[in-house]
């Protein structure tokens, strides 16, 4: 059977409805706020779930030992809040998710994390899941490591990806659209389905292990070019206004201070300064995956 984390968010629901088409057994963990309707949204797929916190490994143990050999973990977020930091979130709940497969005797660890994860990331995001990486890279347990691009489409999971959401929102409601930064830094956006695949595949076939592979589509664009496209799907004209990231610091900071979860942050700041994009090649040597456009498959 299959452990997924972070089952409830967009790429989770996508990969439980997928693995569950395909008859695999699927248990998902799920956390106390979670809303009833993503979980009825997993149940409704034939998934069973189970209620708990990867920090607390005793109650999860109980429900998962003898029935799980393979896990996939999508637990994360890019915005830390203010009850949990990247740390807890990232780290140590790997950690603690590492060290409960040890205990249970799991043959395959998948973990998804993003490009730029590195030691020295410029963000605490991708330095964080970084660390996440190495946890299972030490781990001694076989694994495969996906490092993904900007995910988009919806293919009936739960929803698109909160980011494109509320941009798609933006660019068919108002005729300005404000863009944090210059609109120059690249994006290489993959489409869910494709993104699915190789999760599918990394968690399934046994001869696929201990690789840290990209993941991303196949067109490299500006962000400004992937406006245009969202305002093409919804055919619109938009008007784009950058602001210069310097003036947008001390609102993320305020936000920060203020809400719970901020809806943009300064590591999020630190993230747009640098390209999301990368080589393909591995990707499509490994993984048998479409390679949907951004045009193709955007919808929201
Ligand atoms: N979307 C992308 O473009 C993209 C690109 C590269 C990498 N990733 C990575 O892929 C993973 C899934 O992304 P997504 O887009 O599906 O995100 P999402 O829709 O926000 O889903 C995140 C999942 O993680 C759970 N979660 C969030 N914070 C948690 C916490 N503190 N403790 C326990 N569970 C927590 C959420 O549970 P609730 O439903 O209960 O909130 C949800 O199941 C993340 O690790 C993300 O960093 C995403």
């Amino acid at each position: 059977m299959i452990f997924v984390t972070g089952a409830s968010g967009y790429i989770g629901s996508h990969l439980v409805a997928s693995l569950r088409n395909e008859g695999l057994p699927v248990i998902c963990l799920v956390r106390k706020e979670t809303s009833q309707t993503q979980i009825q949204y997993l149940t409704a797929c034939g998934a069973q779930y189970v209620v708990g916190d990867l920090l607390e490994p005793d109650a999860l143990i109980p429900h998962i030992q003898g029935k799980v050999t393979r896990v996939v973990h999508l637990v994360g977020s890019i915005v830390a809040s203010k009850k949990e930091s990247f740390e807890t979130v990232h780290c140590r709940k790997t950690a603690a998710l590492v060290s409960m497969c040890k205990k249970i005797g799991v043959e395959k660890i998948v973990l998804l994390t993003a490009i730029g994860a590195a030691s020295d990331a410029l963000s605490e995001y991708g330095r964080t899941k970084w660390m996440a990486e190495e946890e299972v890279r030490k781990s001694g347990i076989p694994y495969v490591i996906l490092q993904a691009s900007l995910v988009f489409g919806n293919l009936g999971g739960l929803r698109n990806s909160k980011m494109l959401i509320r941009l798609g929102e933006l660019v068919k409601r108002t005729p300005f659209v404000p863009v944090l930064g210059n609109g120059r830094n690249k994006v290489q956006p993959v489409f869910i389905g494709d993104l699915v695949t190789c999760l599918k595949k990394a968690v399934t076939d046994d001869r696929l292990r201990d690789k840290t592979i990209q993941i991303a589509g196949p067109e490299q664009m500006t962000f400004d070019q992937m406006i245009d496209k969202i305002a093409d799907y919804y055919e619109v004209r938009r008007i784009k206004i950058h602001i210069p990231i310097p003036l947008i610091y001390p609102i993320a900071f305020v936000l920060e201070k203020i809400l719970p979860v901020p809806p943009v942050s300064r590591d999020q700041l630190k993230i747009l300064q640098n390209d999301n994009i990368c080589d393909i090649e591995e990707m499509k040597k490994n993984f048998p995956v479409r390679m949907v456009t951004f045009a193709e498959g955007f919808k929201l």
